[in-house]
């Protein structure tokens, strides 16, 4: 979801991305030949220090979003109205968790450290993904959650499946897989509850009214406004432009909302024949950008209670340091 690093720049403090103009022409040209023939970069080979930096800030921003992402939904697991959706809700906070895994994996093979990027989000210099600096204020939420929040997740990461970054693409292939579910069990979720009283009902649509503009802001400023987008499109990091990965959700979305039987709180949201898309009304970027920009109503929260958990996960790396040397002396005890 979480591709709003070409648009959102981190916080001064953390490098800026250099032009590209101080690089050998040569090697450029092979680097750029070798993009444009739908080839992939590996950590080991040359590329230019700018693709080096916009891929750790785009990728370490998506791992950030992936465990701060489990956060809001963290919240309910001890609330959720049956065991089936108690199990449910597990296993998606932990496919989150996993996600971050695999990403900051990814990260740290183009020359950064775990400890270098947690240090970045944990003083509130890097970003994440702003939808996760709003509450989750009842169990419909969880449901609009998995079906928007995901749902707008998936049309976002598909696209990067084709990264040219090797590692960054095929950490993508797994992630697509695990959203499409989060985005299943979502829709399910809130199918169940439009099929139960006028209350649950009313839920769902209270939940969808507050979510869905802020699922439309995931996608990033319209093309013209986002930094960097264009430079993304030549190094093959950013596939689609975020106008039309945004129209490709509408329109995914709408007919979906028919079959739930909620109404999407857009009165301008209306089907235009001759472009073969759904039109739609205007998103408020001010408070995108005040959210952003750490004005969101959960953004000190989330920041807080993400700091409190690797401090109570310290003990937790220390064991697990302290029986990898155990191993490797037995090792090494085993070979003298
Ligand atoms: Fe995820
Ligand atoms: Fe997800």
């Amino acid at each position: 979801m979480y591709t709003q690093s070409f648009s959102v720049q981190d916080a001064p403090g953390l490098k800026a991305v250099d032009s590209a103009a101080a690089e050998d022409p040569k090697l450029m040209e092979q680097f750029q030949a070798r993009i444009d023939a739908d080839g992939r970069i590996e950590p080991q080979e040359w590329m230019p220090e700018a693709y080096r930096k916009t891929l750790i800030r785009q990728i370490s921003q998506h791992a950030h979003s992936e465990i701060v992402g489990m956060l809001p939904e963290g919240n309910w697991i001890l609330r959720a109205p049956s065991l089936k959706r108690k199990c449910i809700l597990i296993a998606k906070v932990q496919d989150e968790g996993g996600h971050g895994l695999y990403l900051y994996s990814a990260a740290e093979t183009l020359g950064t450290s775990r400890a270098e990027m947690l240090e970045a989000l944990h003083s509130g210099k890097a970003k994440y993904s702003s939808i996760f600096n709003y509450p989750t204020l009842n169990w419909a939420d969880i449901g609009v959650i998995g079906w928007l929040v995901d749902g707008a997740a998936i049309m976002n990461q598909i696209p990067l499946c084709r990264c040219s970054y090797g590692p960054y693409a095929r950490a993508m292939v797994r992630v697509c897989k695990e959203e499409s579910f989060h985005q299943r069990q979502g829709y399910e979720a809130l199918l169940t509850m439009m099929k139960g009283s006028k209350e649950q009902r009313d839920m769902v649509q209270d939940a969808v009214n507050r979510w869905w503009w802020k699922c439309l802001a995931m996608f990033g400023p319209s093309d013209a406004d986002s930094l960097h987008s264009s430079q993304g499109m030549k190094w093959g990091i950013k596939r689609i432009s975020n106008d039309d990965l945004r129209q490709k959700f509408i329109d995914a979305t709408v007919p979906q909302a028919n079959v739930l039987g909620i109404t999407l709180p857009d009165p301008k949201l209306k089907w235009n024949e001759a472009r073969g898309h759904y039109d739609h009304g205007e998103i408020d970027w001010k408070e995108f950008w005040e959210t952003v920009n750490g004005n969101g109503p959960c953004n000190k929260e989330r920041l807080a209670t993400r700091v409190k958990a690797h401090k109570d996960g310290q003990w937790v790396r220390d064991a697990a340091m302290a029986y990898a040397k155990k191993q490797e002396q037995r090792r090494m005890k085993e070979a003298a």
